[in-house]
């Protein structure tokens, strides 16, 4: 067996900047579409963001029709209430406007709309038949309101299935956005809580992705169709990534600090950004497979400072809680790559690094942004290991590309020195 040679660098087409977003209309034209779907939420509606951007569009001569029920942690059955607004309509344009779920469920409906089908005809296996989408969607077009998910330029749709307590995705090129609008001046509203949870998905991206197993560490594919999205780390991807590490340790703990620092707001929008190309090339692994089964499992605990209206974890915190662990457990893949990792993200250069170190420079930026101190704040406690260890191994996709691997013993090991991190 041959071991991969190729890596592959695909990413939205991206326009950013104070005042992007007032382009949308002209986008949504450019791309030839004259009735659209413009997919949101409460949240994003109640700052009249939505208005502003609805009445943009149809400044251009096109059709809007307004869906502004996605969902915090979209389910099978909050993408299908998309769906069928989408195949109802008769749309040939769908824009999304707000938080990964906005963008996650945009994505989903220009997907149904015009490739019909179930939907889980298309989730990847097991939990739905994994299908491929047979051809390119109808235009889409991605406004972000957090600096978060990087949805706006990576492939995948993730949903929670709560039936079987797990959480999990549609993921093909042909999700990709067609254009992505990234405007640091709709952050403005977002609430503290929101930034920092965000912002800690964005470094979570961006270390992660940055220490993923490297591409060419993978058996060739048979056939290109066979490559997988989350390919590894490549010299392309490590330069998003590191950029994206270097800004979320220069400005989250500003943009957290201060709403009008727009700055700061900004640097982590297009860190988002930044690290959404990356990880859309290298991946994420360890700490998003753990992740899903920490939101999955329980629907317990009511973080401060969100408007929903059950309880949830931000997909943040569930990430960045056992990162530190994770990283304390690749280190032997790479010793040095974890020391430059936690140089950008400290900003300045740790010549004595060890296990410990990025780890540290982690678990400071966790404490000075108020994210939760472990996953037993959360509501989980030592005997939820074996579930959680369950889910996090149903993430197949994502622990291929840990650099190290990691199994039931391992990730419960990670678990377990995750309950409270201080
Ligand atoms: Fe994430």
């Amino acid at each position: 067996m041959t071991n991969e040679s190729v890596f592959t660098l695909e990413a939205t087409p991206i326009k950013f900047g104070a005042g992007a977003s007032n382009e949308i209309g002209w986008e949504l034209a450019r791309l030839g579409a004259k009735r659209v779907m413009m997919i949101s939420d409460r949240g994003v509606i109640e700052a009249g963001i939505a208005e502003r951007m609805h009445a943009l569009v149809e400044r251009e001569g096109i059709e809007c029709e307004l869906f502004g029920r996605a969902r915090v942690e979209p389910t099978l059955e909050s993408f299908q209430e998309a769906a069928d607004f989408a195949l109802d309509g008769d749309f040939d344009g769908f824009v999304g406007v707000g938080g990964g779920t906005s963008l996650d469920t945009a994505k989903v409906a220009a997907l149904i709309a015009t490739h019909p089908a179930a939907i889980l005809d298309y989730v990847n296996a097991p939990v739905g038949e994994g299908r491929k989408p047979p051809g390119p969607l109808k235009p889409l077009v991605a406004v972000p309101t957090t600096a978060g998910t990087g949805s706006e330029a990576t492939t995948v749709a993730i949903l929670d299935v709560p039936e079987e307590r797990v959480k999990t995705g549609i993921s093909h090129r042909y999700l990709r956005p067609h254009q992505g609008i990234v405007d640091p001046e709709l952050t403005r509203s977002l609430p503290a809580a929101v930034t920092a949870s965000a912002g800690l998905d964005v470094v979570c991206h961006a270390v992660e992705s940055f220490l993923s197993r490297p591409y060419d560490a993978r058996p060739a594919p048979e056939s290109p169709d066979d490559r997988p999205p989350y390919q590894g780390a490549n010299p392309v991807s490590d330069i998003w990534a590191a950029k994206a590490l270097e800004h979320g340790g220069r400005y989250l703990r500003r943009a957290v600090a201060d709403s009008d620092d727009v700055e700061a707001r900004g640097a982590m929008m297009l860190a988002a950004t930044l690290a959404g190309i990356g990880f859309g090339s290298a991946g994420v692994h360890i700490p998003h497979a753990c992740a899903y089964p920490i939101a999955a499992l329980k629907h317990e605990y009511t973080p401060a400072g969100y408007e929903a209206d059950h309880p949830f974890v931000p997909h943040g915190q569930s990430v960045i809680v056992t990162s530190p662990a994770a990283f304390r457990f690749t280190y032997p893949a790479d010793p040095d790559k974890h020391r430059r990792a936690a140089e950008l993200l400290a900003g300045r250069e740790l010549p004595n690094a060890d296990e410990g170190t990025l780890p540290a420079v982690l678990l400071d930026l966790m404490r000075d942004v108020g994210a939760p101190s472990g996953i037993r704040a959360l509501g989980y406690g030592e005997q939820d290991i074996e579930p959680l260890v369950e889910g996090a191994l149903k993430q197949r996709r994502l622990l291929v590309i840990a650099p190290r691997e990691a199994g039931p013993n391992e990730l419960a090991g990670i678990l377990r020195e995750s309950m409270e991190n201080w």
